[in-house]
Formats: structure tokens, sequence, C-alpha cells
């Protein structure tokens, strides 16, 4: 098998997701948890009917506790360390999405103080911040209830979760940290600390905490799941996402430091359009003869996979066009003209949303109802 790596700070090599869920102990999204979310939800989002989002820890224990009236949150979060990209924006969109369906209340985390002391990022607290903001927009766009949604940033907020990360902190040694998150005798200490910021948020509420996150942050809930026994406290539960593959191939994942990989939310039409003819990775043919005659491979296709991924949601749909992929009677140019139309409408729709959103970053940090709630349950 071919060797792959995964950290909150790392992904590198293919991944084998099934593999995944034995090495993380997690457990497969399969038919019977959709069919019982169906009965709840009455639909089931594009990502989580495709099984994007296909592995899981504890997730009947929330629609357990659901059911039973105990209810149950949401808590997700970005690392704000520049422009957001289709990728990073996925978990928000089906955070939103349970949200809208379970009316529960959502946490997001800026973690500028992470992005700050990763080594590699080079980046100031000032540029952290900067990114915050930039990012907040972005998430806001998404359409979360302003009343249900809190959003903070973990170096103004800071103050408020101290003591909570504090108690999370003396609960985990050194030794165990290197092993869940491969820290060196050269990491910072900061670095070595800050897990307690990630995983405290999962605590702001008595009830059981579901978190939407791809998988690369499974290392943080690991650890959560070990404290919050030792703690008294609830272990929380997670829904997780595959990578959106890169541009330029099926393998790993989007990374904003590599730009010709990935869609960036800020991306115009020319680029977008650029970016798909010259890096999307085909599964076609070199010539149009050869495609006629012998079909394309839409397992390998980053544009069908796109599409299929997030950007067709009718069902019969997607099935056409990969029956046409496969016969060769759809050409990679055509596939990928469908995936720009999709992509420059979702980010025209999304832009403007943004727009908006600058109104609202305040109701979404001190004003909402949630973000008021917090506010009182510290200083009460
Ligand atoms: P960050 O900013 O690296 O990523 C933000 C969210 O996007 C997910 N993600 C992706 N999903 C699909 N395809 C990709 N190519 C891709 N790349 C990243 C990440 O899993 C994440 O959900 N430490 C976190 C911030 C954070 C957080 C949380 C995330 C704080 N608390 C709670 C999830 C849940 C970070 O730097 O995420």
């Amino acid at each position: 098998m071919e060797e792959f790596k995964i950290t909150p700070w790392e992904v590198e090599g293919k991944v084998d997701y099934k593999n995944l869920i034995e090495k993380f102990g997690l457990k497969e999204i399969d038919d019977k948890l959709l069919e019982r979310l169906k009965k709840i939800t009455k639909d089931l989002h594009v990502l989580i009917r495709r099984k994007y989002f296909f592995a899981h820890r504890d997730l009947e224990i929330v629609l357990d506790e659901y059911e039973k009236k105990k209810g149950f949150f949401l808590y997700t979060g970005r690392g704000p360390s520049g422009p957001m990209h289709i990728g990073h924006l996925i978990p928000f969109l089906f955070t939103k999405w349970l949200q809208e369906k379970f009316k529960v209340n959502v946490y997001i985390e800026l973690t500028d103080d992470e992005k700050f002391l990763e080594p590699k990022r080079n980046l100031t607290l000032e540029e952290t911040k900067k990114w915050s903001y930039e990012n907040i927009l972005d998430i806001i766009a998404v359409g979360f209830d302003p009343e249900r949604t809190f959003i903070f940033q973990d170096t103004e907020y800071i103050k408020n979760m101290y003591p909570l990360a504090l108690k999370i902190a003396k609960k985990i040694n050194f030794s165990t940290a290197k092993a869940v998150f491969g820290f060196t005798n050269e990491t910072n200490i900061g670095l070595i600390f800050f897990p307690s910021l990630e995983i405290a948020p999962t605590f702001f509420e008595e009830k059981i905490c579901l978190i939407p996150a791809a998988v690369d942050q499974d290392p943080f809930w690991r650890l959560q799941r070990d404290v919050a026994e030792k703690l008294g406290k609830r272990k929380s539960a997670q829904i997780h996402s595959k990578f959106l593959p890169p541009l330029t191939g099926i393998e790993g994942k989007m990374s904003a430091s590599k730009p010709e990989t990935a869609i960036y939310l800020s991306d115009n039409e020319k680029t977008v359009r650029e970016k798909i003819y010259k890096h999307a990775f085909s599964g076609g043919q070199p010539t149009v003869e050869l495609h006629r005659k012998l079909g394309g491979n839409p397992e390998i296709d980053v544009s069908f996979q796109w599409l299929k991924i997030l950007f067709e949601e009718d069902d019969k749909k997607i099935k056409k066009i990969e029956e046409d992929y496969r016969s060769g009677k759809l050409l990679t140019g055509e596939l990928k003209d469908m995936l720009i139309e999709k992509i420059v409408k979702f980010l025209e729709k999304h832009n403007e949303k943004r727009r908006e959103a600058r109104d609202l970053v305040n109701v979404f940090k001190y004003e909402g109802q949630l973000a008021k709630e917090m506010w009182k349950r510290i200083h009460q």
C-alpha cells in the first residue's frame, strides 16, 4: 500500500479513505444511517447523499439525543491563513444545511493564533487577523442563522476560553501530543498548547457536540474524546468529509499554497475558465478520435469528480454525464464547460452574499442571540 500522511498541518500522498476508517477508528456512513437521517431531514444534501461525508463517530448518538429532545450543537472552524478556496467552504455548506434541518446552535472558531504559530506559514498576527475578517465574510455568505450562530476569533475570545483551555491542557501530556500530532523537540511551545483551544469549544454546551470537518482535523477529536472522559465531560461526535481533490489530479487535497490546484472564492470568471482549461486533470483520451472510440475515465477526471461531489446536484443528470463520458459521447472540453458554468454561477451568488455580509459581522460576533448568550454565560 502507498504511504500517506495526515495531520491537521500536513496532508501528503494518495489518501486511502478505507484505510483511514480503520486507522482512526471511524465508522463508515452507510445506507442504513443515511435512511435514518433522511427520516428526520426529509431530503439529503448532495454532500452526504453521495457519501462525500464518508465517516463519523457517534452520529447515531447525536440522532438519538435529537429524537429524545435533548438536542445537540454544531461546531466547526477555519484557520485564517489566506483567501478561502472551494474546499474550505465545503464543511460550512454542510454545517449550514444541518443547522437548517435541526435548528441547532453553531459555533465557528477562527484560529488566527494557530496560523500565526504554524512555522511554515510565516504570517504575522496582523495578517492572520486581517484574514480572519476576510474569511468571516465568506463564512457568513454561506447563510447561517444569525440568531443561532456564534463566530469567534481566538486572539479576541481567548479570555473567555482560557480557563477551559487550561483544564484541557492539564490533562494532555507531551508524549500523547507528540504521538497524535507528530510534534518534535523543534516544535514551538505555542503550537503544543494550541490543541486545547481547538478542543475547548466542544464543551461550550452541556449537550453533545457534532463537528463537521474534513478528516484532517481528526487528531484533535481523538484527543478531545480522551480528555472529555478525564474531565467528566461529553465526548464529541464527528462527521468527516474527504478532501476536495486538487484541480491537478485526484490525489491529495486542494491546497492554498499551490494556487494552480485551487479555485478561490474570489476568482473571477476568466480565472476560473483559464484554471480549469489549463489545469483540470482529464480522464479523457489524447485525441477526439480515440476518445470517441475508447471513452473517458470519470474516476480520475477532476471536472467530473467536482460535478459529482458538489456542483451537479441532479442525480439523473450526473448519471447521464457519467455514462456519456465513459462511452466517449461527451468530450473533456464539454465536461469542463459544464463545470465552469456551474462554478461561475456558484461564485457569483456567493460573492453577492459576501458583499452583504459586511453588515452582519458584528451580529455574528457580538449582537446575535447566541453571541449574547455566550457573553452572559461567562459574565454572570
Ligand atoms: P482549515 O482552515 O485548514 O480548513 C477549514 C475547513 O476546511 C476543511 N478542508 C477541506 N475540506 C475539503 N477539501 C479540502 N481540500 C479541504 N481543506 C481543508 C478542513 O477540514 C476544515 O474543516 N484548525 C482548523 C480550524 C478549526 C476547525 C475547528 C476546523 C478550528 N476549530 C473545528 C473544523 C472544526 C483549520 O486550520 O482549518
